[in-house]
């Protein structure tokens, strides 16, 4: 170990666009602790040293972005429970010498629909996920865990809507788009994770014919806050929860085990990744 404060890092391939360092940094700035968080720009090849390296380094732990978060769950000695049931690890952190790694993506959308909309479960009897990416499986398993009686996984590629519809359980079921209409009047949430609606991308291109009013609808993307799916469910009197909640409150739970202060989602914080979003969308 070297001396000094605690210093954690994201870990990405490329790391630029990344916005944990603005969150943790704004955390280390309020609460007074004396700590660094850094990105960490890390070839694929080097990752597994470079994390075998960090106590070395005086490296408490640290996020881990796109592409190597299937790789921090092959390195740890001990997957949480979250982690171990998504095959993919975003947090690690160092306990006793050994390198643990957990995953708070899903515990950061829950939360951020709690915050959101108070309610948004209704009877957690229909959730519907549009998409089946690495997104989609956390938001998928965080459903299920919360006791909706089917978790409908619909997508472009039905192969991949069945393997992540397979995280909910006896409550996953699969689809394709074209199944929506069917699903919707059910629904009691509807969450996009895909990334169609993100700047740059394309857009989605659902209808909302036959959404009951009572059902909240959520976009995990956040470039831009309001997209065309909020919008349009804006437009029929629907709440809707934006994705950026997400990615705040995804960060809470490493922030507090490597500097020790649980940290709070305020105002003032998003109001910051706000201000970044718009400079540097
Ligand atoms: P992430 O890690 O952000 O979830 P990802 O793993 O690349 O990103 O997943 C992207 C999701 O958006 C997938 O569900 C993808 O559908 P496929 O599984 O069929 O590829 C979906 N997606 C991306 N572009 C799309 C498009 N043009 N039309 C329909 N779905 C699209």
């Amino acid at each position: 170990m070297t001396g000094g404060p605690p210093r954690a890092c994201v870990l990405g391939w490329p790391v630029r666009q990344s916005r944990s360092p603005l969150i943790h940094r704004h955390w280390l700035a309020t609460y007074g602790v004396d700590g660094a968080y850094d990105p960490a720009e890390v070839r694929p090849e080097d990752f597994a040293a470079f994390v075998r390296g960090f106590a070395a380094s005086g490296i408490v732990g640290g996020n881990v972005t796109v592409p190597h978060k299937e790789a921090a769950f092959a390195l740890v000695d001990e997957a949480a429970p979250s982690a171990a049931a998504l095959g993919a690890v975003n947090t690690l952190w160092l306990e006793s010498g050994r390198l643990l790694g957990a995953n708070t993506d899903g515990i950061g959308f829950l939360a951020n629909l709690d915050e959101g909309a108070r309610g948004w479960e209704g009877e957690r009897s229909v959730a519907i996920v549009l998409g089946a990416g690495g997104a989609a499986r956390a938001v998928v398993h965080a459903l299920a865990e919360r006791g909706f009686d089917k978790v409908v996984v619909l997508n472009r590629t039905a192969s991949k809507a069945e393997a992540v519809a397979a995280l909910a359980g006896r409550a996953g079921v699969a689809g394709g788009v074209d199944d929506l209409p069917r699903w919707l009047p059910r629904a009691d949430v509807l969450v996009n994770a895909t990334s169609l609606g993100m700047a740059g991308k394309g857009t989605l291109g659902v209808g909302l014919a036959g959404l009951r009013g009572g059902t909240v609808v959520n976009d995990l993307v956040y470039v831009p806050l309001e997209t065309e799916l909020l919008a349009q469910a804006r437009a029929r009197g629907n709440r809707v929860v934006d994705g950026l909640g997400m990615l705040l409150h995804q960060a809470v739970p490493g922030f507090e085990r490597w500097f020790g202060v649980r940290p709070a989602v305020t105002p003032e914080l998003r109001a910051l990744a706000v201000a970044d979003i718009e400079t540097r969308a």
